[in-house]
């Protein structure tokens, strides 16, 4: 996710349609296509790391199989030296965020995970120039019943997200369906990270908060390839950053799970786009 209302680098390759003042990458069936083999490399990605998640493992550990395993692919990892900043690159080749860790957690070999702990692994393997973007939340041994409930109703979160998405819809519908079962629950939606357009960039247009009114924002139209990634807390949705200049925090100190998908609008509603097979 990147945070927000930052300048995003414009796709420079891909069929560009201007509407009005806006300006929005629409991909072609075959860039599609590129799309959904990154996807699909991503979703398996996780797939191959999730056996991995036991207590003693270290996020180092995760990570390395990971670089590994995506260079095994012909791929490369994405957030690897990521840089939009210019003066702090990404250190490493996924994102690992324990606990009340919210997003862009760095994979350390001091950091062993235990039973009880939640991980969000999220990966973004390039594959022929296409960008897969994924993250899931992992339950660590024997979760408690509030990191348990908290996980699942994040990814009902990212599912009610998805269903809002149809061609002639509006961004803010994502937010709005998301906004509303997380709230009901009893939790609380991040504002300062958002969803994001994706193809061979990481980050484009559109932004896409997990939050909002329902008919507001840019309109949906068939070729909008982007991320939903509801980032959703315990407690309060303050986020504080670490001193590394990447790791996000809650600030009251709860737990934070997340999931992310990349996504198509279709002609005729919405597609997956990393999902295993
Ligand atoms: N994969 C993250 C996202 O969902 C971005 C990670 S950027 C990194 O957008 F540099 F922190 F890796
Ligand atoms: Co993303
Ligand atoms: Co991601």
């Amino acid at each position: 996710m990147i945070k927000t209302n930052h300048d995003m680098k414009e796709e420079t390759n891909l069929k560009r349609e201007t509407m009005g003042s806006e300006s929005m990458v629409l991909l072609s069936r075959r860039e599609v296509e590129k799309m959904r083999q990154a996807g699909r490399l991503a979703a398996q990605l996780l797939d191959h790391l999730e056996p991995m998640v036991q207590p003693g493992v270290t996020t180092l550990e995760l990570n390395d199989e990971a670089e590994r395993w995506t260079q095994a692919h012909q791929a490369r990892s994405a957030p690897l030296a990521y840089d939009p900043s210019g003066k702090n690159p990404f250190p490493k080749s996924i994102c690992t965020s324990v606990n009340h860790v919210i997003c862009h957690g760095i994979p350390s070999a001091r950091q062993v995970l235990k039973s009880g702990d939640i991980i969000n692994i999220d990966v973004t393997p390039i594959l022929d120039g296409y960008h897969g973007d994924t993250s899931r939340t992992f339950l660590v041994g024997t979760p408690s019943p509030i990191a348990k409930q908290l996980v699942e109703v994040t990814y009902e979160c990212l599912m009610r997200g998805i269903d809002a998405v149809k061609p002639g819809g509006k961004i803010g519908d994502i937010g709005s369906a998301i906004q509303a079962h997380a709230e009901a629950q009893g939790f609380s939606v991040v504002r300062d990270f958002v969803g994001h357009g994706v193809g061979t960039t990481f980050h484009t247009e559109p932004q896409v908060p997990h939050y909002g009114q329902q008919g507001k924002g840019k309109k949906l139209r068939p070729g909008m390839v982007f991320t939903i990634e509801p980032m959703i807390n315990e407690g309060t949705w303050e986020a504080r950053m670490l001193e590394d200049g990447w790791t996000a925090v809650t600030a009251d100190g709860k737990l934070s799970a997340q999931f992310e998908h990349t996504i198509a609008v279709t002609t005729t509603g919405v597609e997956i786009l990393t999902l295993p097979d």
